[in-house]
């Protein structure tokens, strides 16, 4: 069957539109995205247009996740087992880290990809060095490499490869990171649900959400790579938390106490409505139900302790056994895709640029987070807010979730781990540690204790 009638079995004829004016580059190029694009998967996802989540009867009915908590005991494990099981796993070379970085990054307006965003707040590292400084220092710790798996989206691709081999790779070695670029989904109409162009030779195209991860792990062999390596366990973080406390040991070691497929770090929400994805529990398996979906009685409803009964707040820091996201991978449909109304322009049948105002197309995307309810076993470990979550999102000014927010929770949780081991730091200075210098609260009473500092200007510790 030829391409035009391909095209027109799905109703999507039109891309063809301006093709016999192209030329042989701009045709051939034109052609390859066509190629990615699954036309049946599509045309179903346009068909089921109509199928909606019912999020409020959901909601009625979820309970709290099977957690452990900061503030109580757990029944069948302690933290003390959960650190140590933890670091036998990382010692053994079972784990590897998984970073999400395709994001198009467009409420923080920064013309690069999200990790080179220089977010030290005295070294004025980027997102992408802190994490590997991290990696780095946690291969020393336990003496051995830890790969980093880096996906990224056509949007940032080429300029995160080119960032790394300029920067010597943040310190890794070659065989120590792995950069793989997720699939795009095209924009449609949202009346006719017709592909957008964005030239006469190109489509409207954007990235499949962070839960383009699955397929994408798979498609460029990493699922593989990490078999061959004797990796059975992925941490996951997504690139604009600097807090994220990647391969945090005590949370590998619940994962694999509790037995679980999938485990999840979330923190305690500060209040019912806060902006969080919620983890909740229904009919025996773990879910997000967006803060937007959840109804305020709901949202508000309290434990006989007074505390909000569905209190988990999702920070997007997983960790996966491998052979759970191969079962997902063999399975039929994986993850599903979720719509979302935007402003997308596009060309018209005269090939002239339309700017909409108000949002025009559907876009498609995925979100790892669909893979809870997946799991058979799914667990869920609270950590403090103030140690592990502060996201990169919004450009300085905005209320929450800026460059100034995470940098100021930076500084205070390393304040806090000096304070802790003795030290006086002034008010009026800043100190920022390297995970060379300290990896945590313990590492740096070691460091006190060889060194006498007096602080007496802003000072990085390294
Ligand atoms: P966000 O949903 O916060 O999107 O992504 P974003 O691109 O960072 O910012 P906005 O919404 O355009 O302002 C959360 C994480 O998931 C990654 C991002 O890079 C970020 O680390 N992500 C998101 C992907 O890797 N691929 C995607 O398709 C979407």
């Amino acid at each position: 069957m030829s391409l035009k009638e391909d095209l027109t079995r799905f109703g999507q004829a039109h891309l063809l539109r301006f093709e016999s004016q192209l030329t042989a580059d701009q045709r051939e190029r034109f052609r390859q995205q066509l190629a990615q694009i699954d036309f049946p998967q599509l045309q179903r996802l346009l068909a089921n247009q109509d199928e909606t989540v019912d999020w409020s009867a959901l909601a009625r009915s979820a309970v709290p996740p099977p957690a452990v908590r900061l503030d109580r005991q757990h029944p069948d494990f302690n933290s003390q087992q959960a650190v140590e099981t933890g670091r036998q796993a990382l010692a053994d070379g079972r784990v590897g880290l998984i970073l999400v970085a395709g994001g198009q990054g467009t409420r923080l307006g920064f013309d690069q990809p999200k990790g080179l965003f220089p977010i030290g707040p005295i070294s004025q590292r980027t997102l992408f060095q802190m994490h590997c400084d991290r990696l780095l220092a946690l291969s020393r710790r336990y003496q051995v490499s830890i790969p980093l798996f880096v996906m990224t989206s056509p949007a940032t691709d080429a300029a995160t490869r080119a960032y790394f081999e300029e920067n010597d790779r943040c310190g890794l070695a070659e065989e120590d990171l792995i950069i793989f670029c997720q699939g795009s989904m095209p924009a449609v109409d949202a009346a006719t649900g017709r592909i957008l162009m964005a030239t006469t030779s190109s489509l409207a195209l954007s990235p499949d959400g962070h839960g383009g991860l699955v397929a994408a792990l798979e498609r460029h062999g990493c699922l593989e790579q990490a078999k061959q390596r004797g990796i059975d366990l992925f941490t996951y973080a997504q690139v604009d938390n600097p807090l994220a406390e990647l391969c945090n040991a005590e949370l590998i070691g619940y994962h694999l106490l509790s037995r679980s497929q999938l485990t999840t770090h979330v923190v305690k929400k500060r209040f019912a409505k806060e902006k969080v994805g919620n983890v909740v529990s229904v009919d025996g398996k773990v879910q997000i139900i967006e803060y937007s979906d959840l109804p305020d009685t709901v949202a508000e409803q309290r434990d006989a302790a007074g505390e909000l009964k569905l209190w988990a707040g999702n920070i997007a820091v997983h960790v996966f056994d491998r052979t759970f996201l191969e079962s997902v991978v063999a399975s039929a449909d994986g993850l599903p895709f979720h719509r979302a109304s935007k402003v997308v322009p596009f060309i018209d049948e005269v090939g002239k640029l339309v700017e909409p105002q108000t949002a025009n197309a559907i876009k498609f995307e995925r979100f790892v987070f669909d893979l809870l309810p997946l799991a058979e076993r799914a667990f869920v470990v609270e950590g403090d807010a103030s140690q592990v979550f502060a996201p990169v999102k919004n450009a300085n000014g905005a209320a929450v979730d800026t460059p100034n927010t995470a940098q100021t929770a930076l500084l205070n949780l390393h304040r806090d781990w000096l304070t802790a081991a003795g030290a006086h730091v002034p008010d009026s200075l800043r100190v920022e540690i390297h995970p060379h210098w300290a990896l945590d609260a313990d590492d740096t009473k070691r460091q006190l204790a060889e060194l006498d500092i007096a602080f007496e200007a802003d000072t990085f510790l390294r």
